[in-house]
């Protein structure tokens, strides 16, 4: 098992992808704290995770409210005692030709993918850092699930930190710093 004593919060673990990465992970032996705004089907994948004798609750949270995220990353740290991984899985997309694409469609997106994923980062980030254990995943679920290899985790993530989402490039580098200095 090679999450074993890990603790990992899984947002937007409530199905799809996220689902997927919560269970394996509790396969592999990580505490999983499953972060979504629908709280009933979050608890359906505890449930899986508790039957198959893993360890894993279910937080409501909705990841554009900063409060919410906090509250989140404190339940791992006060539930569990601590935080090794943080998969900042939930995202939304909206397929609109772009002429007709509104502010409002843009903003709807910006907020769960870009604000959701910086609150929960920085509020992660704050404990990972007085542990000195620092580990991510921003969005680059597709890769590491189609490949199913935990061990691409780092290349993949960084990849897509640095490459693909060249705004969160400024994250990538606090990882690299909190592990050069841990
Ligand atoms: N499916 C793909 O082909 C694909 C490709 C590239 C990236 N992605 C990204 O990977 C991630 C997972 O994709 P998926 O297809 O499994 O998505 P999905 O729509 O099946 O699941 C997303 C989950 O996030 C939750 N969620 C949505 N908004 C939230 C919010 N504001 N707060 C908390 N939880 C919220 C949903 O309730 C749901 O459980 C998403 O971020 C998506 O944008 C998906």
């Amino acid at each position: 098992m090679r999450l074993e004593g890990k603790i990992a919060i899984v947002t937007g673990g409530a199905q799809g992808m996220g689902r997927a990465i919560a269970l394996r992970y509790a396969q592999e032996g990580a505490t999983v704290v499953i972060g979504d705004l629908r709280q009933a089907d979050a608890q359906k994948v505890v449930d899986e995770i508790t039957d198959s004798n893993g360890k894993a609750i279910a937080v409501a949270v909705d990841v554009r409210n900063q409060q919410q995220d906090q509250a989140l990353i404190d339940s791992a740290v006060n539930q569990f005692g601590g935080l090794d991984i943080l998969v900042n899985n939930a995202g939304v997309g909206k397929i609109i030709p772009f002429l007709e694409t509104t502010e409002q469609d843009w903003n709807f997106m910006f907020d769960v993918n870009c604000k959701g994923l910086l609150w929960c980062s920085q509020a992660a980030a704050q404990v990972m850092i007085k542990q000195g254990r620092p580990s991510w995943s921003d969005r680059a679920t597709r890769g590491c699930y189609m490949r199913g290899r935990f061990s691409r985790i780092e290349r993949i993530r960084l990849h897509y930190a640095a490459v693909h989402q060249r705004r969160w490039w400024q994250l990538a580098k606090l990882i690299t710093h909190v592990r050069k200095s841990a």
